[in-house]
């Protein structure tokens, strides 16, 4: 196929070497930073990409042709000083493709006076790895017509990141994402969303997902006291001491042993028969039961049933907006997170991805163990996960806040405008393939637009993130809903759809 020439191959003091080289850029062609060029060599079609681009001009390199510029101000009527304008890119190479369509090391650099041309796009998508068949189609490769449609296994059986400073496009993405593994022919796996917010509960009104989305309001949610372990209480209660903590285990032994679902108030009546229990213990014990009753969380029987919740090609909503209190929170997504992982690992469920958002909260890097009361699962998952077929999709819009150790397993990174230079930082520190200059570009995208490099793409890559086909749930403006709010007398039904 023919592509467009879009400049020249020149010599600069260093290149062209096997590294990098320089062009001048073909006015009518023009080159942005990012973009993946080609040039034909005999080694075969080398692949680079766009570091840099500056202009020079041959005129104002010499400190007297400046002054005499600034003095006569017509003087580009008499010079063609325009003219000895050019636009110069850097590119760096990064393979080269063999006739025989293996991908390559280069080991010559291009001659200067090549022609750099566009990547045809079938190359391109090659080389950077995409799935254009049965691919997660999140957006298009900018600067390129190429939809960027991501590999299911490579994007997320190493666990996702997607990380950007807040209203950059994390969970519009994010619901990009939903919506393709929620339309997949094939290949469909079930996805369990921790929805901070009720952020994903619109997606249920787009009439194609209504029926594969299942919302669950987390203030509903029960545990079966009977799978809650005395070592979780004792995480909950840090004053609690391992002879307590054996005391409590040994009572709640007893009464699993006695076959029937018990709640917290027959652990109270069990501690209080107890003969074994000093007046001390037993007193502290039925303290902490007691503040364990008040949460409200524990009865005999788990609701939702974890066995039946998830499905393949379907999604259940974990809705957290009407709870505040983060400690419930977080043991509510520790507990539903241990539970399923633990019937993926008996295969009772199917293969899921679990979404995590502001997961900065629910995996914090430092706290007190009984204020991070889920960072043990989701650290678990990171590490294991991927051997069951357990997925993790981690957002963050604070990344230096969530636990490096998730962090660093999450091996795809979807990254959108960041401008913190600590959370650039530890982006930096975090995704080894970065260079500095795609750091910088990092800080200057726009809402909506992402870096995704690791384990997804060969290549870091530049994609803006398609047009969600549902309807988002905060998309009402400010003014839009004051009006609104005004109009309806402070009455708007929860869960409207000004909402
Ligand atoms: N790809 C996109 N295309 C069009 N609009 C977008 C895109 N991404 C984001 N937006 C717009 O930007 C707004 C903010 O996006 P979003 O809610 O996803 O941000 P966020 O990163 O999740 O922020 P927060 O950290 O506060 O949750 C959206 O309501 C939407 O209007
Ligand atoms: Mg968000």
């Amino acid at each position: 196929m023919e592509t467009a020439k879009l400049g020249t191959v020149i010599t600069t003091q260093d290149s062209p070497s096997v590294s990098s080289f320089a062009f001048v850029i073909d006015e009518k062609n023009p080159v942005k930073r990012g973009q993946f060029i080609s040039v034909l060599t005999e080694e075969g079609t080398l692949i680079a990409n766009v570091m840099n681009i500056f202009k020079t001009n041959r005129y104002f390199e010499s400190a007297g042709s400046v002054k005499e510029y600034s003095k006569a101000n017509d003087l580009q009527h008499s010079f063609p000083i325009k003219e000895w304008e050019y636009t110069i890119a850097e590119a760096k190479l990064l393979g080269v493709y063999a006739a025989d369509g293996s991908l390559n090391r280069p080991s010559f650099p291009p001659s200067p006076g090549n022609s750099v041309l566009e990547v045809e796009p079938d190359l391109l998508n090659k080389f950077l790895g995409f799935d254009q068949e049965n691919g997660l189609h999140l957006g298009d490769v900018q600067q390129h017509n190429l939809k960027a449609k991501f590999n299911l296994t490579k994007l997320l059986q190493k666990h996702l990141a997607v990380l950007a400073m807040s209203g950059a496009g994390k969970s519009y993405a994010v619901s990009v994402l939903i919506e393709e593994l929620l339309s997949r022919k094939s290949g469909k796996i079930a996805v369990l969303i921790i929805d901070n917010h009720g952020e994903y509960v619109s997606l249920s009104k787009e009439k194609e997902l209504a029926d594969k989305i299942k919302i669950i309001d987390a203030t509903e949610v029960k545990i079966a006291l009977q799978h809650f372990s005395a070592q979780m209480i004792a995480k909950l209660f840090p004053s609690m001491s391992a002879v307590q903590t054996r005391e409590l285990g040994k009572t709640l032994d007893s009464l699993r042993k006695a076959g029937k679902p018990f709640e917290v108030s027959d652990v109270i009546s069990a501690v209080e028969q107890s003969e074994s229990l000093t007046e001390a213990s037993s007193g502290a014990l039925l303290a902490w039961l007691s503040e364990l009753d008040s949460l409200g969380i524990f009865g005999k029987a788990d609701w939702p049933n974890f066995d039946a919740v998830l499905e393949p090609g379907k999604a259940v909503i974990l809705n957290f907006r009407e709870m505040l209190d983060l400690r419930r929170k977080q043991l509510i997504v520790d507990y539903v997170s241990k539970r399923i992982f633990g019937l993926r690992r008996k295969e009772m469920v199917p293969p899921y991805l679990e979404i995590i958002e502001e997961a900065h909260n629910f995996c914090p890097e430092k706290m007190k163990s009984e204020n991070a009361l889920s960072k043990g699962i989701i650290e678990t998952l990171a590490r294991e996960g991927r051997k069951f077929y357990a997925n993790l999709c981690l957002i963050s819009q604070r990344p230096v806040q969530l636990s490096t150790t998730a962090l660093s397993q999450c091996n795809t990174h979807i990254i959108l405008r960041v401008t913190n230079p600590y959370d650039l930082d530890h982006i930096k520190k975090s995704a080894e393939s970065i260079s500095q200059s795609t750091l910088d570009v990092i800080s200057s995208l726009k809402v909506g637009e992402a870096l995704v490099l690791g384990e997804a793409v060969n290549y870091p890559v530049f994609v803006k993130i398609r047009q969600r086909k549902s309807k988002e749930s905060h998309g009402t403006k400010l003014e839009e809903y004051a009006v609104q709010w005004e109009g309806a007398k402070g009455k708007l039904a929860k869960g409207s759809d000004f909402l």
